[in-house]
């Protein structure tokens, strides 16, 4: 089932899981990491979003022909979503990976990672909460260690998902078939 944030103020109500721990695959795609997670995880909550219908639509199809009942996709964006359309202290670990990494400088100012990102981010992290990272784009890499780094709210979690490490997503199997290499990163909420 996809639920449509867009264009809505109204804030979603989560299913409560059987274990109590929810998951968001922000910006999933073809959500490939998504289903793989809610497969392993049968008793997490797994939330999968992104701007792109038709790639959800098809996701959807996945999820109910594989009878994944954990699963819930959200036609959102992103900033939104995190802002006000999910309720606060509701996530364990956050998945963002292999986002746009907007190469070109006069288009830096797309890039999802940025002050009012993380700032939201604070909003729907549940305390000690993790942040999942990857990108093949180094500068972009780069920007994050110093960038976020630097924020007294988030310290380096190594090892924090190396439950799913063996997990790749669409994008990250192509770039590892072109010889490129996906650099990952994880942060846990402190404050
Ligand atoms: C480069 S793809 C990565 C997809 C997937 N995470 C992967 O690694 O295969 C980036 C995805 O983010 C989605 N996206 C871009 N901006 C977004 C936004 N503001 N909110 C939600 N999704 C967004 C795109 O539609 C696209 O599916």
């Amino acid at each position: 089932m996809i639920t449509f944030l867009t264009n809505t103020w109204a804030q979603l109500e989560l299913p409560q899981s059987e274990s109590g721990i929810t998951e968001l695959d922000m910006g999933c795609g073809k959500g490939k990491f998504t289903l793989a997670l809610a497969r392993r995880y049968p008793e997490r909550l797994i939330l999968g979003n992104d701007v792109m219908l038709g790639r959800l639509r098809r996701l959807d199809r996945k999820v109910e022909r594989g009878g994944l009942t954990n699963m819930r996709l959200l036609r959102a964006s992103s900033l939104e979503m995190i802002a006000f359309q999910l309720p606060p202290r509701c996530i364990d670990r956050i998945h963002l990976l292999c986002p746009d990494p907007w190469p070109k400088d006069k288009h830096e100012v797309k890039r999802l990672v940025c002050s009012d990102f993380l700032c939201r981010l604070r909003r729907v992290l549940k305390p000690g909460g993790i942040l999942h990272m990857s990108t093949d784009h180094a500068p972009y890499f780069d920007a994050w260690l110093r960038f976020v780094g630097q924020l007294s709210w988030f310290e380096r979690a190594d090892g924090a998902s190396d439950d799913v490490a063996d997990i790749k997503t669409d994008f990250e199997e192509l770039w590892l078939s072109q010889g490129k290499t996906v650099q990952h990163v994880n942060w846990r909420l402190v404050g």
